[in-house]
């Protein structure tokens, strides 16, 4: 079991494009995977892109199961998918507070597209493709955004909604960190 150290926002590699796994890199992805998924248990965390623990590779992991720190969050399977591509399904967007292992303490009102397609691979290269509505749909556009060196905060449209947790929301958590 490896924890790592999960990099901040102002870190370049949370700025730049990760790039996509190619055949080669297959063998490693087992063990980048292990510790994708033993740093996010260790953190809470909803959700975790590769380039969050360093790595500039196309990989996220998300997962919600039933947590008492997040009793409104609706449950999404856990999944590991490489290489994923995001297609919207229709234009309708919604806005959601969502928070980030890498902005760690505050938390951000931010559009996303309500449905989804998402496809890509798992971990032993099985392809994957799904439809996500709402909070899982959410959760795949954050992590995605992470392989493309974004992060939420420059998606906020006003930001008299974005702030601190605990100024925000003095009385109950509001957002899983993603
Ligand atoms: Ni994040």
């Amino acid at each position: 079991m490896t924890v790592r150290s999960v990099r901040r926002m102002g870190d370049p590699v949370l700025c730049a494009r990760a790039q996509e796994v190619a055949t080669i890199s297959w063998a490693v992805l087992g063990d980048l995977v292990c510790d994708m998924k033993d740093t996010m248990a260790a953190l809470n965390g909803a959700g975790l892109a590769a380039p969050q623990i360093g790595v500039p590779l196309r990989v996220v992991i998300f997962g919600v199961s039933v947590n008492p720190r997040y009793p409104k969050a609706l449950p999404v399977p856990e999944t590991v998918l490489v290489n994923p591509v995001i297609e919207p399904i229709g234009e309708e967007q919604e806005e959601g507070w969502e928070g980030c292992l890498s902005v760690p303490g505050l938390r951000g009102l931010v559009p996303r597209y309500t449905r989804i397609v998402y496809h890509g691979f798992d971990a032993e290269g099985t392809p994957v493709r799904r439809e996500a509505e709402g909070f899982h749909a959410r959760v795949v556009q954050h992590e995605c955004d992470h392989l493309d060196g974004i992060l939420y905060p420059s998606r906020i449209r006003d930001l008299r909604f974005f702030g601190y947790e605990t100024a925000l929301f003095p009385e109950e958590f509001s957002a899983p960190d993603v």
